[in-house]
C-alpha cells in the first residue's frame, strides 16, 4: 500500500514500524504502566510526609494536585489508566496456559485485585472529589478510614501492598537489563521496599496525630468534615457506586473472564488445535494462538525464558524441523532478534512464534535443573546480561602461520607470550581489559570509563600503544633475525550484552552481539586496505578525532543492509595524532 505512495524505503519500513500491533501494544503498555507508576510513587511519597506532620502532608498534597489535577495530567492519567487496563485485559485474553515464573503470577494476582480495591478509592477521589464538589483532604480521608472505619484503613493498606507490587514487578521487568539498573540495584530495591513502608507509616502517625488532637478538640473532627462540603447525600452517591463497582461490575467481570476461558479452551480443543511435537518425543495439542513458549508451559516442559518472554533475551529459540513454509511471518519484536543475530529461517522464538499450522520443534537452550544449579550464575544478571554501550579491539598478528612454521615451538610460544603481554600492558594502561586471547588473535573492551567518548579514547590510545610495544618487540626481535611482526587492529562501539557466560571453570565475563562481530570485521578488513588499524565512524565521532587527517572507506559488513563508513591509518599512532 505505502509502494503507491513514492515513499522512500527507509519512510516505508518507519510507517510499518509505527504500525506493528504487538510492538504498538507492548509500548502502550509500558508507557502507560510508566506514568501509573509514577503516579503512584508521588502518592507514596505524599504519604511518607505524614512522618513529619499531617500539616506537612496537606501541603504536599497542595503539590500534588496541582500538579496531577492539572486538566492535561488529570486526562493523562486516566488515559494511561484506562489503556493499561484494557490491554492488561487483552494480555490476559490471550494467555494459553497459566503456568508462570512465581513473579509473573504475583503480578498478575495483583493485577486481578487491584481493581477491587481501586474502586472504592476512585470513588471518593475520582467521583466525589471531582464531580460531587468533595474536598478529599488527608484529614478527611483519615476520619472517614482510621476514625469511623477500621476496616477502611486496612483496605487502604492492602490497595498500597496490591498496587506497588505489581507496579514494582512491572518496572524492574523493563529495566532489568539495563545498566543504570545492574549499578544502582540496592537503591532501587531500598526504593520498591522502603516506599511503601514510609507511606503506610506517613499516614498512621498523622492518623494518631489527628486522633489524639481531636479527643481535646471534638469539634474539630466537625470542622474537617463541614470543611471537606460532605453531606449525607454524597456520602451515599460514593457508597453506592463503590458498592456497584465492588459488588457487582467486578464479579460479573470475574465471572466473564472465567466463562471466556472455559469455552474458549471448550471450542479450541475441539475445532482449533494444532500439534507441537518436540523432537524427544513430547507432543500436545494446543490452541492455535499459543505461543510455542506457552505451549511448552502447558506440557510442563522445562523451557528457558530468561526474560519472560519479551522477545530480549533469545534463550527460547527453538529449531523448526518440521516445514517452514507455514510458519508465520515474525512479528517486528522477533524480526529485530533474526535480523541482528543472523539466525536462519528455521530458528524461532518460542515466545513470539504462534504457528498456525502443526509444528516440530528442538528448544535449542537446554538446561535441566541439575545444570542449572551447577552453573555459576548466582542472579539474573549473569544469567541474562546487560545491555550496555561499550567499545570492542580486536587485535591481530598477520604472517604468524608462516613464522610458526618456520621456527621451533618453544621459539614460537616464547614470541607469543611476548606479544600477549606487550598487548595486555597496552590494553591495561588505557583503562581496558583483555576478554581473550583467541589463537594469536585477543579481543579487549573499553569500559572502565565513565563516558562512551572517553572509553572510544581509551581504545585508540590502547591501539597506539600496541604499536610503540610493538615496535620495541620488533626492535628486539630483529636482533634474533625474526622478521618483525605486523598486526592489524579493528575497533567499535555500540551496543553489546555484557555478563557472565560459558559453564562452570569456564565462565567468564565476556560480550557478544553486533557490536562484537563488526569490530572483528574491521579487523580483518585491515588485511584488504594493507594498514594496521580500522575503526568505526562511531568510534571516529565519539572520540572527537579530526576525520580530515585520515582516510575513510565506506564498507559492506556481512548481515547488514547499510554500508558502514570506517577510518584506517598506517600506523595506529596516526590515529591519536587526529584528536
Ligand atoms: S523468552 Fe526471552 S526472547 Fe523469548
Amino acid at each position: 500500500m505505502f509502494n503507491q505512495l513514492n515513499l522512500s524505503p527507509k519512510t516505508n519500513s518507519r510507517i510499518l514500524k509505527l504500525i506493528d500491533a504487538a510492538l504498538i501494544i507492548r509500548r502502550s503498555r509500558s508507557i502507560s504502566g510508566c506514568i501509573l507508576f509514577f503516579y503512584v510513587l508521588t502518592h507514596l511519597l505524599n504519604h511518607s510526609l505524614g512522618l513529619i506532620s499531617l500539616d506537612t502532608m496537606e501541603q504536599g498534597r497542595a503539590i500534588f494536585l496541582r500538579f496531577w489535577r492539572h486538566d492535561v495530567l488529570f486526562y493523562m492519567l486516566y488515559g494511561a489508566l484506562s489503556i493499561h487496563f484494557l490491554l492488561g485485559i487483552y494480555a490476559l485474553s490471550r494467555r494459553r496456559s497459566f503456568k508462570m515464573s512465581r513473579k509473573e503470577w504475583i503480578r498478575n494476582f495483583c493485577a486481578i485485585l487491584i481493581p477491587f480495591f481501586l474502586a472504592s478509592h476512585l470513588s471518593v477521589t475520582l467521583w466525589g472529589s471531582r464531580f460531587l464538589g468533595l474536598n478529599d483532604s488527608y484529614a478527611f480521608m483519615i476520619i472517614s478510614t482510621y476514625i469511623f472505619d477500621p476496616f477502611g484503613y486496612i483496605i487502604l493498606g492492602l490497595m498500597l501492598l496490591v498496587v506497588w507490587t505489581h507496579g514494582s514487578i512491572g518496572i524492574i521487568g523493563l529495566i532489568e537489563f539495563r545498566e543504570f539498573y545492574s549499578n544502582q540495584r540496592g537503591l532501587f530495591h531500598g526504593l520498591i521496599f522502603g516506599l511503601p513502608l514510609l507511606a503506610y507509616g506517613g499516614y498512621i502517625r498523622a492518623s494518631i496525630e489527628l486522633s489524639e488532637s481531636s479527643k481535646n478538640s471534638p469539634i474539630a473532627i466537625l470542622e474537617i468534615i463541614s470543611n471537606s462540603n460532605f453531606t449525607a447525600e454524597i456520602g451515599e452517591k460514593i457508597v453506592s457506586l463503590s458498592d456497584l463497582l465492588q459488588f457487582l461490575i467486578y464479579p460479573i467481570l470475574l465471572c466473564l473472564f472465567a466463562a471466556f476461558y472455559f469455552f474458549r479452551n471448550l471450542i479450541e480443543k475441539r475445532f482449533n488445535s494444532i500439534q507441537v511435537q518436540y523432537t524427544d518425543g513430547t507432543s500436545l495439542y494446543v490452541s492455535r494462538g499459543s505461543s510455542l513458549l506457552e505451549a511448552s508451559q502447558k506440557a510442563g516442559k522445562y523451557h528457558e525464558s530468561v526474560c519472560g518472554g519479551r522477545g530480549r533475551c533469545t534463550t527460547c529459540r527453538v529449531r523448526v524441523t518440521s516445514s517452514l513454509s507455514e510458519l508465520p511471518k515474525p512479528n517486528k519484536i522477533e524480526l529485530a532478534v533474526i535480523n541482528r543475530l543472523e539466525f536462519d529461517q528455521s530458528l524461532r522464538l518460542a515466545c513470539q512464534l504462534r504457528p498456525e499450522a502443526n509444528i516440530e520443534i528442538n528448544p535449542l537452550i537446554k538446561l535441566a535443573n541439575k545444570d542449572r544449579q551447577n552453573l555459576r550464575f548466582s542472579n539474573q544478571e549473569n544469567l541474562s546480561g546487560v545491555e550496555k554501550e561499550t567499545v570492542i579491539m580486536f587485535c591481530d598478528l598477520r604472517g604468524f602461520t608462516s613464522l610458526s612454521e618456520s621456527r621451533m615451538p618453544f621459539d614460537v610460544v616464547f614470541i607469543l607470550n611476548k606479544y600477549f603481554k606487550l598487548v595486555t600492558d597496552a590494553v591495561e594502561e588505557n583503562k581496558g581489559r583483555v576478554d581473550k586471547f583467541i589463537g594469536d588473535g585477543v579481543m579487549a573492551i573499553f569500559d572502565k570509563d565513565e563516558t562512551i567518548s572517553r572509553n572510544c579514547k581509551n581504545g585508540l590510545k590502547g591501539a597506539a600503544k600496541i604499536t610503540e610495544l610493538l615496535n620495541e618487540l620488533n626492535d628486539e626481535l630483529s636482533n634474533e633475525n625474526i622478521d618483525p611482526l605486523r598486526l592489524g587492529i579493528g575497533i567499535h562501539c555500540g551496543n553489546a550484552i555484557i555478563g557472565k557466560m560459558g559453564y562452570g571453570d569456564a565462565s567468564s565475563d565476556t560480550a557478544i552481539g553486533d557490536t562484537v562481530n563488526v569490530a572483528s570485521r574491521l579487523e580483518q578488513l585491515t588485511k584488504d586496505y594493507s594498514c594496521q588499524l580500522m575503526f568505526s565512524s562511531t568510534v571516529a565521532e565519539k572520540a572527537q578525532v579530526d576525520k580530515s587527517k585520515l582516510n575513510s572507506v565506506k564498507t559492506k559488513i556481512r548481515g547488514k543492509k547499510d554500508y558502514l563508513e570506517a577510518f584506517y591509518c598506517g600506523s595506529a599512532t596516526e590515529a591519536i595524532n587526529a584528536f
